[in-house]
């Protein structure tokens, strides 16, 4: 209903890898290209999905979420794929997140979700089984694109790290506005173990750590990276981010800029509108901010 213009799905994963793709064109105003897409964001425990204005990064109906099935194999997620898009009545385009390396639409791993989909090709089955056209991401790099476009990393030059803290560490690099995608840094190695193991907000439950001991281990964690990539600023996402305040003060040692991601809980369903398929590959290409990129820092 509200896809104002389907465009043909680009089925070339690697064109969607190549970055934000700035045009330099008004926003919004790009002739026959859809202005609104169906962002759908997959979780360990929840999907959740609304329509988004793509020229805003505003959702333009209430979210719906419906809990992940347990287990969560490729047919049964699908299955409540399809049900949001019913939900919406939606005919456009449509963007999914998944928590996994995503290659060409296939996904590539599952370290938090059923291993069935390692190799599935992902796009392929949610567009047989919505109708529509589609395209698949891994969900920490749609949240970074959205920070990108609409967010705390608006116009941000350099290099950039959002990082995700949720039932696992989800990771978006970004150079000048850049986009290198599928960099798994949560699974670097922190005294020994995977990095989200130690640091992710579900480690912070499973041990019962306080805010304090939590945010050492975050820093530590940042600390390495900040090693291993020098990045000017890192955006601090996922749902802990709504409570950054209990944590981002307390890590005194990073030298780069930390911020909290600005779209909070909604950086999922808006980075997965923006990579919906458009008639040049993904939507950011057509909605991203003039600007972002090499010439403007943060
Ligand atoms: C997965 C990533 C994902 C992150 C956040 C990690 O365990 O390997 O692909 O982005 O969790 O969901």
């Amino acid at each position: 209903m509200d896809g104002r213009s389907t465009g043909e799905g680009r089925r070339d994963g690697r064109r969607l890898a190549a970055g934000n793709g700035r045009t330099g064109r008004p926003l919004g105003r790009f002739q026959g290209v859809a202005e609104h897409a169906l962002g759908i964001d997959i979780g360990g425990s929840g999907i959740k999905g609304a329509p988004v204005d793509l020229t805003t990064g505003e959702l333009t109906r209430e979210r719906v979420r419906i809990p992940t099935p347990q287990p969560s194999r490729p047919h049964d997620v699908a299955d409540v794929v399809r049900q949001l898009c019913e939900e919406f009545a939606w005919t456009g385009p449509v963007g999914i997140t998944f928590p996994a390396v995503v290659l060409d639409g296939h996904t590539m791993s599952a370290a938090n979700v059923d291993k069935h989909w390692i190799g599935t090709d992902a796009r392929g089955l949610f567009a047989k089984t919505t109708g529509l056209p589609c395209e698949v991401v891994n969900d920490a790099d749609a949240a970074g694109m959205a920070e990108v476009a609409h967010g705390a990393a608006r116009g941000a030059g350099g290099v950039v790290l959002l990082l995700t803290f949720g039932t696992g560490i989800g990771s978006a690099l970004f150079t000048n506005g850049q986009l290198v995608p599928n960099t798994e840094f949560g699974h670097i190695e922190l005294r020994g173990k995977d990095a989200e193991k130690r640091a992710s907000s579900a480690a912070k439950e499973e041990h019962d750590l306080s805010w304090h001991e939590w945010a050492g281990r975050v820093e530590e964690y940042l600390l390495e990276m900040e090693k291993l990539l020098s990045p000017e600023l890192f955006v601090v996402g996922g749902g802990v981010s709504k409570k950054s305040e209990k944590f981002l003060p307390l890590m005194t040692k990073v030298r780069a800029r930390v911020v909290p991601a600005a779209m909070r809980n909604n950086a999922g369903i808006v980075g997965a509108a923006l990579a919906a398929p458009g008639p040049n590959g993904p939507m950011w290409r057509e909605h991203l901010e003039e600007g972002t990129g090499p010439s403007k820092s943060a």
